[in-house]
């Protein structure tokens, strides 16, 4: 079965901070992304709330009418937040305030017992935890033994793969992934770095269930539609 498509809506809000307006609103952005066929909804709340605002969350929680995916660090701050609002499913990242995005998976086991009891409580309330790791052995077995029910591979470094040698060996390693944690019950989403020359080869894993795209989609969305924004203001101006 082809893997469903959650569209990541941050950079939305990225370019209304720049600002601190109100323009764009990633709700509306939300509404037109379902309309267009997205299979669900991921935000990024960072603890510096550089992009998306506890507003967005609360809101989005109210209008998604497919499902509702909320990124965030493994912190007591979050899980609070992730309780109270209660989207569909939660991805923990590992967030370090100087980076530029996410740059690569948790390390399940250096987060020791810490992020057991988050998983524990989060699904306690119905809210499944996905953890976001590299597709290493390691961290997939590690990733089970916390009790959370899926993982979300890190496509990063397949992304930056710059020789064909270098993608077949990093695509392996996803594929090899997916099989290990499925094995493991574990179910499968992957994301970061997807773009519309990389993503097809990640959607035809087999047991892959949502990609998770973001930054791609919001850049070929400026793009594609310049031509009408700067129409329509030209058709505003003249009389
Ligand atoms: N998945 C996770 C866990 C992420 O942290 C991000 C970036 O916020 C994405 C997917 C989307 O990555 P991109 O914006 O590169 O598509």
């Amino acid at each position: 079965m082809a893997p469903t498509l959650g569209v990541n809506i941050d950079h939305i809000a990225t370019i209304r901070q720049a600002r601190r307006g109100t323009e764009p609103d990633p709700i509306a952005a939300a509404v037109i992304a379902e309309l267009a066929g997205a299979d669900g909804i991921t935000v990024h709340l960072r603890e510096d709330r550089r992009h998306i605002q506890d507003r967005d969350v609360r809101v989005l929680r109210q209008t998604v009418y497919t499902h509702l995916n909320l990124e965030m660090a493994a912190t007591a701050e979050m899980v609070a937040i992730a309780l109270e609002i209660k989207p569909d499913y939660v991805t923990l990242v590992p967030e370090k305030r100087e980076e530029i995005t996410t740059e690569g998976g948790l390390d399940i086991n250096g987060m020791g017992d810490r992020l057991t009891k988050f998983v524990e409580e989060l699904q306690t309330a119905s809210i499944p935890v996905s953890l976001f790791v590299d597709a290493d052995p390691a961290q997939l077995k590690a990733s089970e033994q916390t009790g959370a029910k899926f993982v979300e591979l890190h496509t990063g470094t397949y992304a930056n793969a710059r020789t064909e040698d270098q993608l077949k060996q990093e695509l392996e390693f996803l594929i090899l992934g997916t099989e290990l944690a499925l094995s493991l019950g574990l179910r499968v989403n992957a994301g970061h770095g997807l773009t519309y020359w990389n993503t097809k080869a990640i959607a035809q894993i087999m047991g892959m269930e949502e990609l998770n795209i973001g930054h791609s989609i919001i850049s070929r969305a400026a793009l594609v539609g310049l031509d009408r924004a700067v129409r329509e203001m030209k058709a505003l101006i003249t009389f």
